[in-house]
């Protein structure tokens, strides 16, 4: 039975973060909207997110995938601490740094780092738009936030983490879904990696092309 709890749980772990993947491609793709020209980008950034909130199946979409970040940082923290509880009950000598990476021994600090992100991201524009209601122009909130030193380090920084997760989670998703066969093991190493980098990356540069635009 604890067998089955524990498949279950990582598979939750698994679903869970391939939808948020899937969720940052998009966004992603929505804010390099940011980078057109000044006046086109406005006008289209400030109609995608108005056509955006005007959609209830985009609506039901959005409140999947807050489950899903929510359901991802909980199940991550079970399955973080029975592995460790197993690892110090059953085995007298741990090779867990011989055998694995530094960010796959340290997805759980990786992803704390990415959630305090998060919070901050939200209380910037989701609570600004969401709940304040202050949607008139959206683009113009993103360039004024970026005009801050600050906010800039944070976003730049912080897609540091997010590609380093993302390069060691996507392909621990596929292995736990039992895609991964092992003769696309490194096919699947290297898709994970070419991901992480574009969304690391990605989400990287934008704030500092518009901080010296
Ligand atoms: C260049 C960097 C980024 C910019 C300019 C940006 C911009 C925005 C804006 C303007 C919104 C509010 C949209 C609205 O309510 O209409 C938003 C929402 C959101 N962002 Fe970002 N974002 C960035 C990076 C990220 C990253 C790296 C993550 C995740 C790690 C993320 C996760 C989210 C989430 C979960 C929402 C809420 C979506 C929803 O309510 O449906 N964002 N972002």
């Amino acid at each position: 039975m604890e067998f089955f709890m524990i498949i279950f749980k990582k598979t939750i772990l698994a679903l869970t973060g391939l939808f948020i993947c899937i969720f940052l491609i998009a966004h992603l793709g929505a804010n390099f909207l940011l980078l057109l020209p000044e006046e086109q980008a406005r006008v289209m950034y400030n109609n995608y997110s108005s056509a955006l909130r005007g959609n209830v199946f985009i609506s039901v979409i959005a409140y999947i995938n807050y489950a899903c970040i929510l359901f991802h940082v909980g199940y991550a923290i079970v399955v973080t601490r029975r592995n460790k509880a197993a690892r110090n009950d059953r085995y007298l000598i741990n090779h867990t740094s011989e055998n694995s990476s530094w960010t796959s021994q340290n997805m759980m600090l990786l992803g704390a780092i990415i959630f305090c992100f998060i919070v901050i991201h939200m209380a910037n524009f989701w609570f600004k738009v969401k709940i304040q209601g202050h949607h008139e122009d959206l683009y113009q909130m993103v360039i004024d936030l970026f005009k801050d030193p600050i906010y800039l380090a944070i976003y730049v920084i912080a897609s540091l983490p997010l590609g380093l997760h993302l390069s060691h989670g996507v392909q621990s998703a596929f292995k736990t879904l039992g895609l991964y066969h092992h003769r696309y093991v490194g096919w699947m190493a290297r898709i994970s990696m070419a991901y992480a980098l574009v969304i690391g990356c990605g989400f990287g540069i934008i704030p500092i092309i518009l901080f010296f635009r």
